[in-house]
């Protein structure tokens, strides 16, 4: 595994693989890597010739409060996990590599895909995560990116800015893996207490409910909504930032579920945010 710290460094190396032809895929991550993560990094190794995997811990992301520094950093037992999975570049920019002390370009994707949901919660969030994704495809160029279904509101986005901009590059978006109790895998479950950790999987329960529902038949979104709250409700240590039925595509609240839907929520455990969602399949 090469390990690259610097643009120039990474930008000379994937120019020699790319020279000989290679497929490149890219894994962008923030690091403290789980099951979720790695599942990106298995398919991007099934299917590309060369897997680039960067860690960086990208502070315009994040919200003054939101926890950039609190973002669990593990970094030694990360490159284990790489090493052991032998992908061929780990990308370790620092902050001064990525941003310097100039960069006064935003990024900005508009419409309800980018200001509803997280982006109505998280204002300055999208608006970072764009700026940063943009610049790692500039600098990796890959064939392919792979993103993971747990953020679909980022992975809309993505795809949305990368069609606008005219980006080369295919983006595959990956099934959320879950703890053995459903919770999706996420590095902040590693802030969460331990009776905050048992409690977690609520989420998924009462979106496994709110599913069900609409496969039985139920067409009203308010009513599946009653039924996923009712279920968070009855733990007094959660509470609901926002869960919402949404169209996978346009990311608009939908009125009548007479189609595919998304169950989609986001919810604090003692101001830890954990978000979650729910692919409905109405066929
Ligand atoms: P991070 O939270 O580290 O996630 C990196 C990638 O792993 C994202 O595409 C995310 O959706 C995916 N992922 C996280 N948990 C997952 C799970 N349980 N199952 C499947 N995939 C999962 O998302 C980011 O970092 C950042 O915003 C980033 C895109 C790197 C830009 O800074």
């Amino acid at each position: 595994m090469i390990i690259c710290e610097t643009i120039a460094d990474v930008r000379q190396k994937i120019s020699e693989f790319k020279r000989k032809g290679k497929r490149i895929g890219f894994v962008p991550t923030m690091g403290n890597l789980h099951e979720g993560h790695l599942s990106l990094i298995s398919a991007s190794k099934e299917e590309c010739d060369i897997t680039i995997v960067s860690v960086f811990v990208n502070p315009t992301q994040f919200s003054s409060g939101e926890g950039f520094e609190k973002y669990p950093r593990t970094l030694e037992s990360d490159q284990e996990k790489l090493k052991d999975l032998k992908i061929d570049i780990l990308f370790l920019p620092d902050e001064n590599q990525m941003y310097g002390s100039s960069s006064q370009t935003l990024v900005l994707v508009g419409g309800t895909i980018s200001n509803s949901l997280e982006g109505c919660s998280r204002p300055e969030h999208f608006n970072g995560v764009t700026l940063i994704v943009t610049k790692l495809f500039n600098i990796i160029a890959p064939d392919v990116a792979f993103f993971g279904q747990k953020d679909a509101q980022q992975a809309r986005i993505i795809y949305q800015f990368v069609k606008d901009l005219s980006i080369q590059v295919v983006l595959k978006v990956l099934p959320i893996v879950r703890e053995s109790d459903g919770l999706a895998m996420s590095s902040r479950n590693t802030l969460l207490s331990k009776e905050n950790r048992a409690i977690a999987p609520s989420m998924y329960e009462g979106m496994l409910e709110g599913a069900k529902a609409i496969r039985d038949g139920e067409t009203d979104p308010m009513q599946v909504l009653a039924i996923i709250t009712e279920h968070l409700i009855c733990f007094k240590e959660i509470e609901i930032d926002y869960v919402a039925i949404i169209d996978p595509v346009t990311f608009e609240e939908v009125e009548e579920i007479n189609k595919d839907v998304l169950i989609i929520g986001a919810i604090f455990l003692d101001n830890i945010r954990l978000i979650d969602n729910y692919y409905v399949d109405r066929n």
